[in-house]
């Protein structure tokens, strides 16, 4: 008989060949053979990969993508604090607070609402979670205090440098009581909630630190009000400068705290400020700067569950959202490609294609818990609708659309080769280890030639209003890869890989 091994504890269970045998069997048996299908655990898996890919910091044994190594090991140094860790945002070396904590939120609601789904790539999700939450808790070690960005955005994009050689302006930037950022310090907070429930029976002391961390951080983005980027001025804008106001984020921070914590002060702040902080403003977006989309249909689970009477009027603005993005409805105000992609000027689309793309499917299924639909003027949008719509979005992704090709790097036979991303399109430390220079690696970025590393799962900005892609570095718009866009992404890649 075989030894009695006890179940290690913690988060990161050792996944056994036997199970891994048996998600494999589930997924064979799940898939039909289509030809038009796709293979969304595959996508999945790859979807989580690329955030270490963005990882910042001293790389841990277990990384899997070995091209990268360790970098930026002395941030935070400047200010007397350790703020290394966390990930870049995009294809350059900055850490930019505001839409880490964003991504962190996204990927901690794809676990909350999927991660029933991940078979075996649960476990990769939470620790890509935990890489963002182990540096947001660095970044708010001080109180009254949120370190908000490490590098200076100008001196890295004057330079074509891979991290592991940076040697550009890591200049630590902060919102305290008289420089005050609610935007940002909203966003962590709602972060730091959202993930306390994503480690909650896995490892309730790291759960409890992260909601005692949101309260105090709540606390602070309330008490001190004003948005970063008035604080900050240059070093955030043009780059994640908060144009849509910090009172978005208040309501945000407060909606993720109450679901963590159920205390009453919150659902009282959110019925307090519901008029005040604007909750049914600006409602058909979704992202790193604009949270009402987000908070409407957060809320609204409870109100479908019967949970929350009170708060019907979040339903109704999430109803009236969902409606703004039906294709052929009485007021539909979104925009869709010939090739049939959600489009939104102003660059890096595929974020709000991920974004809007998860609501959809989140509230297609508080709708069916709860047997519902939305009145939309004409016909009603059933849960089914709305499914339908978000999968048509994730298969355009990954290569149902005119031009055949997915915009995930890594999956399918055609995928982009040239991503703006400085680590990718530079060779690799192993491969050279001698320093490539700020302005050495400009030959890298005007080359021809394919990315030598392949930044497996990175999902870029994607094709214009036309479904053109030019694949090419320069068009940063269309080719760079953000961690805010793969956050939601794993989400909707989670639920349609167990739903076929
Ligand atoms: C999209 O890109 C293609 C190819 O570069 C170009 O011909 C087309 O005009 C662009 N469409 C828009 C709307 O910019």
């Amino acid at each position: 008989m075989a030894p009695r091994t006890r179940r290690p504890s913690g988060c990161f269970l050792a996944s056994s060949p036997a199970l891994h045998l048996f998600f494999l069997l589930l997924l064979g048996l799940q898939r039909p053979a289509s030809a038009s299908s796709h293979d969304y655990h595959d996508a999945l898996r790859k979807s989580i990969l690329f955030f270490e890919g963005q990882r910042s910091g001293k790389l841990p044994p277990d990384q899997r993508l070995k091209w990268r190594h360790d970098s930026a090991l002395k941030d935070g140094a400047s200010a007397g604090v350790d703020l290394t860790g966390g990930y870049y945002d995009a294809g350059d070396n900055v850490k930019f607070g505001f839409p880490m904590a964003f991504t962190t939120t996204l990927l901690s609601w794809s676990i909350i609402d999927f991660g029933k789904n991940m078979g075996s790539e649960l476990n990769n999700a939470i620790k890509a979670v935990k890489w963002a939450t182990d540096y947001l808790l660095k970044a708010t070690s001080v109180p009254d205090t949120v370190f908000v960005q490490v590098g200076d955005a100008f001196s890295d994009h004057n330079c074509w440098e891979r991290p592991e050689d940076m040697d550009t302006l890591r200049t630590v930037y902060k919102v305290d009581r008289a420089h005050p950022g609610s935007d940002v310090a909203g966003e962590t907070a709602a972060a730091l909630a959202a993930a306390s429930i994503v480690f909650r029976s896995c490892d309730p002391a790291y759960s409890s630190l992260l909601l005692d961390r949101a309260v105090k951080v709540f606390e602070f983005a309330d008490k001190y009000r004003g948005a970063y980027s008035n604080s900050l001025r240059s070093a955030v804008c043009p780059f994640y400068c908060d144009v849509n106001g910090y009172q978005d984020e208040l309501l945000w921070g407060a909606a993720w705290l109450h679901k963590a914590s159920r205390k009453r002060e919150y659902r009282e702040y959110i019925l307090r400020n519901e008029e005040v902080l604007g909750a049914g403003d600006t409602i058909n977006e979704f992202g790193w700067d604009n949270k009402h989309a987000g908070i409407n249909v957060l809320i609204s689970k409870e109100v479908l569950m019967g949970k929350a009477d009170y708060l019907k009027s979040f339903q109704l603005n999430a109803d009236r959202f969902i409606c703004s993005l039906l294709p052929g409805v009485s007021h539909p105000q979104i925009q869709y490609s010939p090739g049939g992609l959600i489009f939104k000027a102003g660059g890096s689309n595929m974020q709000h294609v991920t974004s809007l793309s998860f609501l959809l499917l989140a509230y297609s299924n508080y709708l069916s818990h709860a047997n519902k639909a939305v009145p939309c003027g004409g016909p009603s949008a059933t849960a089914d609708h709305l499914r339908n719509l978000a999968k048509r979005q994730v298969d355009y992704i990954l290569g149902d659309n005119p031009l055949r090709m997915s915009y995930m790097v890594g999956y399918g036979p055609r995928y982009p080769q040239r991503i703006h991303h400085r680590a990718s399109s530079l060779p690799s430390v192993r491969a050279h280890p001698a320093r490539i220079g700020c302005k050495a690696g400009s030959r890298y970025f005007l080359s021809p030639n394919p990315n030598p590393n392949v930044l497996v799962g990175a999902v870029v900005g994607g094709p214009n209003s036309s479904d053109a892609f030019p694949d090419s570095r320069p068009f940063f718009q269309e080719s760079e890869p953000t961690t805010y866009i793969n956050a939601p992404l794993v989400g909707l890649l989670a639920y349609f890989s167990a739903h076929t």
